[in-house]
């Protein structure tokens, strides 16, 4: 493996009942490489992303991230290796109604050994650099969409991933929200280096990234 492949995805296929969703997709993203994934609404890009993150394993094919193949990995294996090297941004934004901003920033972090004060001070440095540092205590119930957009980028984060999922992270937001959020991910990328695999249905948006992988009918077609 060449150490700049950050992730490798080879003839991965998934199939739910007699429906191949996935169809042997191989891909490799290598490390600093900003890359987007589009194709109609039912193409299997949430699917693939799945398996690439290792939150679904694959009906066939296998998948390595971070130099380490996760294709048969138990569980409780694959939570850990999720929580150490991959951040997620959902089109939902997923955060947790009943905690605020920093502490739904910080959530990733009460697995590990450090203080409240720490994982405190943490969350505050990523919400202050999404511009939010003068939201950190409201619930996510008081935050508009763009803002619990900049919350859930902060939470991805804040374990130094090594990728970044992001699951049609402007899909819910109005356009000028949306691009606002889209400048931020490619600052970070450009700035900061972030790997980042974005799965998007605008074509527009897709030209941020470095790369575009097309889908159709679970197959990349280019
Ligand atoms: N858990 C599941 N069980 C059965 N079928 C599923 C499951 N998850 C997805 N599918 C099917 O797989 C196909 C691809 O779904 P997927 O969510 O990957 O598409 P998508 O490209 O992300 O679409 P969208 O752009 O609308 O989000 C769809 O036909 C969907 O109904
Ligand atoms: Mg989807």
């Amino acid at each position: 493996m060449n150490n700049a492949d950050i992730l490798i995805g080879a003839n991965l296929s998934k199939r739910f009942d007699d429906l191949e969703v996935v169809k042997d997709v191989s891909l490799i993203i290598k490390e600093g490489e900003f890359v987007s994934l589009v194709g109609k609404s039912g193409c299997g890009k949430t699917t693939l992303l799945s398996l690439l993150s290792g939150l679904e394993q694959p009906t066939k094919g296998q998948v390595i991230l971070n130099g380490k193949e996760i294709t048969g990995a138990s569980e409780e294996e694959l939570a850990l290796f999720r929580r150490e090297h991959v951040g997620f941004i959902f089109q939902s934004f997923n955060l947790i109604p009943t905690l605020s901003a920093w502490e739904n920033v910080a959530l990733p972090l009460f697995p590990i050994k450090m203080t409240n004060e720490q994982r405190q001070d943490r969350a505050l440095e990523l919400l202050n650099q999404m511009e939010m540092g003068h939201r950190t205590e409201h619930l996510p119930a008081a935050l508009s969409g763009g803002e619990k957009q900049r919350v859930a980028i902060a939470r991805a984060l804040i374990n130094n991933p090594k990728i970044v999922f992001a699951d049609e992270p402007t899909g819910n937001l109005d356009s000028a929200t949306g691009d606002a959020i889209m400048a931020i991910l490619s600052e970070l990328h450009k700035k900061q280096g972030m790997t980042m695999l974005m799965v998007t249905h605008a074509l527009e948006l897709a030209k941020t990234a470095d790369r575009v992988i097309r889908m159709q009918d679970g197959e990349v077609i280019t």
